[in-house]
């Protein structure tokens, strides 16, 4: 059966591009739900004749207002898996409560370690040996959720944040499309903040 997947996305898209690189029978990308009108991954779905909706903050009263329309968008087409690739807010409540343990994010660094919208400079700026790369199920905090998959990514010697993060996001892509495809074949079961994904 195919998964229904509503990729949101803020930034290039060069992950939302791999997703709909690995499009086939069991992934269908839905739409593209974006807060960003001139985001990169807009013309990526234009290009790709995926469906794309905007919801800027910036044309909503408050954020309980916004979280609203962001949960109506990506209801609008039924997801089974919503995935955050470089989606750069913090979701709220009412699209939590909507998909639960159906949200899924990549993030730019091991977490627990340097969470946030600035993982790879925190990581270059803590002088640690090594950051990485982190699939994990959305929770109510920043980038607190359990845990699907995690792969290391040496820092080198002269990286700069460019550098680094264009390395990390070598091992999100393939981690994310991994998992998506692994959701999409067995479901993703979280009990007591453990994931299992067969
Ligand atoms: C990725 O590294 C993703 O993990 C990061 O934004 C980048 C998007 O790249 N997300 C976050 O930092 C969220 N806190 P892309 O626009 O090339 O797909």
């Amino acid at each position: 059966m195919t998964c229904r997947i509503v990729v949101l996305a803020s930034g290039n898209g060069s992950l939302f591009n791999a997703l709909i690189d690995a499009r086939d029978d069991e992934l269908s990308i839905e739409a593209l739900v974006t807060d960003n009108p001139k985001a990169g991954a807009v013309a990526i779905a234009s290009r790709a004749g995926i469906d794309v909706r905007v919801v800027d903050p910036a044309n909503f009263a408050d954020r309980s207002e916004w979280d609203e329309a962001l949960t109506a968008a990506i209801e609008e087409f039924t997801p089974v898996l919503v995935v955050s690739a470089g989606f750069m807010l913090v979701l709220g409540a009412e699209t939590l409560a909507a998909f639960p343990d159906r949200i899924i994010n990549t993030h730019p660094a091991l977490l627990p370690a340097f969470p946030g919208a600035h993982a790879v400079r925190d990581a270059l700026s803590a002088g640690v040996a090594e950051t990485g790369s982190t699939v994990h199920v959305v929770d109510a905090g920043v980038d607190t959720g359990p845990v699907i998959v995690q792969e290391a990514v040496d820092i080198l010697p002269d990286d700069d944040e460019s550098t680094l993060h264009e390395r990390i996001k070598v091992v999100e892509r393939r981690l994310l499309v991994d998992v998506v495809r692994r959701i999409a074949r067995h479901g993703l079961a979280v009990n007591d903040r453990k994931v299992t994904l067969p």
